[in-house]
């Protein structure tokens, strides 16, 4: 495998790691010369496209922000290029419908990185759950960010380039962990909020978003937190209260044990499933497997988020 990234900053960086353990990391694109800097051995690039086509690589890894995922994953496919983008899939229905053709007409493999699946407890309740009856979920995502962080790229924070603020962002891999569980909802009703950024941030700080559905779920999330706590999931079936938080797993007051095969690499809240993930999508190409993650998967988050943020207090039905 020969495998490119585009996006060279903070989780661009996680990914290289991984790439250059597994010796496969071959070009590196970004925008800004200073962050290729590291990259002197390889070929480095600033324009996306001319790397795709100068240096024909077998896989990409997209680590841009948001607004440049849709394109960058069209690109790519198009030119039966395997890709792997990191979350969130996109920004609107739009371009769900545009990655979704590219990924049908495509004979690459597509991912997208929500690497929480892969953690230790994460695997363990989908399991656990599987022949059971989930009556309904909680999601909770009470993290920290200020102005200093959104101040920190210039496209954070803002609506064209971020395409909202905690839930795409930050609250987005918790509530994909919810809807792993539940499945779509047929409603969704929310409440999005900027509570304590109003001087920083045009997008939302805080949601609530009520679900619909057999089962339904519950969802919060703020980045208006004191300090990042760790994110919980309530998983209520009809005789246990399971309890899930990083490393975690509760039934019913019982701490259960289970096995965490991979070190958490970049900061602790990314958890350890970004390595695991990558390794899965690389055994998918390698076995004719299609990536479980892809744009049908992905999008489900993405279309509750954009849900929420037209909801206005109003339930929204999804299709
Ligand atoms: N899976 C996770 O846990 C996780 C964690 C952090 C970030 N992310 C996601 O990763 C993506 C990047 O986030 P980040 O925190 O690393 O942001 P960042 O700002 O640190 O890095 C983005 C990089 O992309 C570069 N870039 C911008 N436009 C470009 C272009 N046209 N071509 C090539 N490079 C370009 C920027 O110069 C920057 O170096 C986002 O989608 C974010 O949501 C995922």
């Amino acid at each position: 495998m020969r495998t490119a990234l585009t996006g060279a900053g903070v989780i661009g960086s996680v990914h290289a790691v991984i790439l250059q353990k597994r010796g496969e990391l071959c070009a590196v694109c970004d925008i800004d010369e200073k962050k290729l800097e590291k990259y002197a051995s390889l070929p480095v690039y600033t324009d996306y496209v001319r790397m795709l086509d100068e240096v024909k690589p077998d896989a990409v890894h997209i680590c841009t922000p948001h607004y440049l995922h849709a394109q960058m994953i069209c690109e790519a496919l198009s030119r039966g290029v395997h890709t792997l983008c990191e979350k969130p899939l996109c920004i609107s229905l739009d371009e769900i419908e545009k990655i979704k053709r590219a990924a049908e007409k495509s004979e690459a493999n597509f991912g997208v990185c929500l690497q929480n699946r892969y953690n230790g407890e994460n695997l363990y309740i989908k399991e656990y759950l599987k022949d059971k009856k989930i009556v309904s979920v909680t999601g909770t995502v009470a993290w920290h960010r200020d102005g200093a962080y959104y101040a920190s790229a210039p496209w954070r924070g803002k609506q064209s380039t971020e395409g909202g603020g905690v839930l795409i962002n930050q609250a987005l891999h918790t509530l994909d962990l919810v809807l792993w569980l539940t499945g779509a909802p047929e409603t969704v009703t929310a409440s999005v909020s900027n509570l304590t950024l109003q001087n920083a941030i045009e997008v939302e700080d805080s949601a609530v978003i009520i679900g619909k559905g057999d089962p339904g779920f519950v969802f919060f999330a703020t980045n208006g937190s004191p300090a990042d706590m760790p994110v919980e999931l309530t998983v209520k079936t009809d005789d246990e209260i399971i309890k899930v938080t990083p490393g975690s797993v509760v039934i019913n007051g019982e701490a259960i044990r289970f096995r965490e095969k991979y070190e958490a690499l970049g900061k602790k809240c990314y958890g350890s499933g970004h390595e695991a993930l990558i390794n899965d999508f690389y055994d998918c190409i390698s076995n004719g497997r299609k990536f479980a993650i892809g744009a049908e998967e992905a999008a489900r988050s993405v279309k509750v988020i954009l849900a929420a943020y037209a909801s206005g207090g109003k339930p929204v039905r999804l299709d």
